[in-house]
């Protein structure tokens, strides 16, 4: 698959994927990751990207024509019109379904604003997907696009070895992820649950299973009502 970032920050959004399973599956071929410099584009002498916006208001924008000239550097190159995912707050809140639903596309565009954000009228050309990674506002679009390049990235079939992609994950199925642990048997006093050192398979994963609905209960309670418990779990939660 194919990542193309758009950004005035290329080191930073490289630096930052080059390391641990992103790394090695971009240096295996599975994932092509580029950044793309926007100010590489800019038809000002002094390469500039940004200016005041129209109306006053605090801060700069980031000009339309930088933006565009990265955008069509990229679709001419490939001859193809990705999907291009502006990372703002404005936009729907990232869930791992898009993860899923990003990682079938051979290719993806992500434009990174800065300041205040971008010319309105190079965004209505360009972004097919808003998208924001929380209810929070960050500096600019790098780390969100960072973060969702990992999350989609994951879902790319190989990219995780077989040790890395376990078979139940958070969010799957609308539950979270049960807890889980490792050596010693015992560790600050804590004794690790009696069932996971039984080797009883069916007992382990209803046991996981019912962990699961707890921690999401406790800690996601707006996830649980679309987790489709059975009329059985309904009745021990419960009970519980
Ligand atoms: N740019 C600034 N804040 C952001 C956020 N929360 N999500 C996506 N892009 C952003």
């Amino acid at each position: 698959m194919n990542f193309y970032i758009l950004t005035l920050f290329p080191e930073m959004v490289m630096d930052g994927l080059r390391t641990s399973i992103i790394g090695r599956a971009a240096e295996t071929g599975l994932l092509h990751l580029e950044a793309i410099n926007i100010r590489d584009y800019s038809d000002n002498k002094h390469h500039k990207v940004d200016d005041y916006p129209y109306g006053g208001g605090a801060g700069m924008l980031m000009q339309a024509q930088p933006v565009y000239g990265a955008y069509q550097s990229v679709i001419e190159r490939i001859g193809r019109k990705p999907r291009c995912i502006y990372a703002t707050p404005q936009g729907r809140a990232f869930t791992q379904k898009d993860a899923k639903d990003f990682a079938q596309e051979p290719d993806l565009i992500l434009l990174c604003g800065h300041y205040e954000g971008i010319d309105e009228r190079v965004l209505e050309e360009v972004a097919t997907d808003y998208i924001s990674i929380g209810d929070y506002v960050l500096t600019g679009g790098e780390l969100p696009a960072m973060v969702m390049v990992d999350a989609i990235s994951r879902m790319v079939p190989g990219v995780l070895g077989n040790q890395e992609s376990g078979s139940f994950e958070s969010f799957e199925g609308n539950l979270l992820e049960y807890p889980q642990y490792s050596r010693p048997e015992e560790w600050h006093g804590k004794k690790v649950p009696d069932v996971l050192l039984s080797g009883h398979h069916k007992n382990i994963e209803t046991w996981r299973r019912q962990q699961s609905i707890l921690r999401t209960k406790e800690r996601r309670p707006d996830l649980l009502a679309q987790a489709g418990l059975t009329a059985k779990e309904q009745e021990w939660l419960k009970g519980v």
